[in-house]
């Protein structure tokens, strides 16, 4: 059987840290509060002049050296982000470029904090169909700029940052095994940047309003995003025909501890099996999971024939599970 397996994974953080404390000068809230809702302690801040490019491309140069892949050898760049440099060209486009991958095409895609796994779906059908042999797939997000740093429900939640995995064709056991991809368009007003598109573009009044900066209802994305990564988890389990005590790790998507805890819980599983970096880094969206990923591979703690179970859940509404066997 052909799949995408992940050969090199890679991350990048931006070095300045925002600490709860810090926050707690820019808006009314406390450690205490953002601690015990969420999880969060700290969160990287991309410099002045860094763009998302930059940390998608430091990532990138990670996951080709693990992956033992030179630049040129790459048949397609994937970036996930909701966060581009600019409009146009695509963040794929200026990471080929950085790279100097010449023979690769490259695009972006627009999943928000499920971005990565649509990426991985993409990357496995393109690989299993052998359309390519070698593929980039990066999520990379500079989420602070599109923070209101006045808005206390928001902001305490975002952080920057960039992961990068290698994809390559592998016929064997290892590799992706199975993706479930969700959308619900309906919900899309629970999370979104109202200004700054065709609908809205920039004017003195989207500035005044504040429209160009994430908005979210927090409580009501919360009920959502248990719902349905309770359902996009099962499904995974049965598609593959596996328990829950068969997964060594779970790799989730970075929002908030206690919908982390949450799908621990509904799988059985003590928190050491998942992979958590949400206390350090907050929310990063389409990064925070091969950011987590990147991590627990470096540090040893996932292993050859590992299965790893994947989930996310984010704007659009998108929700998404991977099921890996690493
Ligand atoms: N500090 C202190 N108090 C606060 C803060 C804060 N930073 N933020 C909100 N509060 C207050 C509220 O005003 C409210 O006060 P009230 O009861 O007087 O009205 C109270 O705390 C409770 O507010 P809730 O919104 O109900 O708090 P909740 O427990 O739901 O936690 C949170 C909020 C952390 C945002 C949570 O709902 C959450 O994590 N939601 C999911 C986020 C998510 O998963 N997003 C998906 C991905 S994001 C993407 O796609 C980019």
């Amino acid at each position: 059987m052909i799949h995408a397996r992940i050969t090199g994974t890679g991350s990048y953080a931006p070095k300045k840290i925002i600490t709860n404390q810090d926050l707690e000068k820019l808006v009314d809230t406390s450690d205490e509060w953002i601690t015990e809702r969420t999880g969060i302690k700290e969160r990287r801040i991309a410099e002045h002049g860094q763009g998302t490019s930059d940390l998608a491309y430091e990532a990138a140069k990670k996951a080709l050296k693990a992956a033992g892949l030179h630049a040129e050898d790459l048949d397609l760049i994937i970036v996930a982000t909701m966060t581009p440099d600019k409009i146009l060209p695509s963040m794929a486009c200026m990471v080929q470029e950085k790279l100097g991958a010449k023979k690769a095409a490259a695009f972006d895609i627009y999943a928000a904090c499920s971005g990565f796994i649509y990426g991985m779906s993409l990357a496995n059908a393109f690989i299993k169909s052998e359309t390519y042999k070698n593929i980039l797939l990066i999520g990379a997000e500079i989420l602070s700029r599109f923070t209101d740093w006045e808005d206390r429900t928001t902001c305490i939640l975002f952080g920057d940052g960039a992961g990068a995995a290698v994809l390559q064709r592998h016929a064997g056991k290892r590799g992706i095994l199975s993706t479930h991809l969700h959308s619900d368009g309906s919900l899309g007003d629970l999370i979104h940047v109202p200004g700054g598109g065709a609908q809205h573009p920039a004017s003195h009044d989207t500035i005044r309003k504040r429209m160009h900066f994430i908005k979210m209802k927090g409580n009501e994305t919360f009920k959502a995003a248990v719902r349905s990564l309770e359902g996009v988890v099962q499904e995974a389990l049965d598609h593959n025909r596996i328990k829950a005590e068969d997964i060594n790790f779970l790799v989730p998507h970075q929002a908030n501890l206690r919908i982390i805890q949450a799908m621990a819980q509904r799988l059985n599983m003590p928190m050491d099996k998942v992979v958590l970096t949400l206390p350090k880094y907050g929310n990063t969206s389409a990064a925070s999971i091969p950011m987590a990923l990147d991590e627990a591979v470096r540090d040893g703690r996932i292993k050859e024939n590992h299965l790893l179970l994947f989930e996310a859940f984010g704007g659009g509404l998108t929700w998404a599970s991977a099921l890996v066997r690493w």
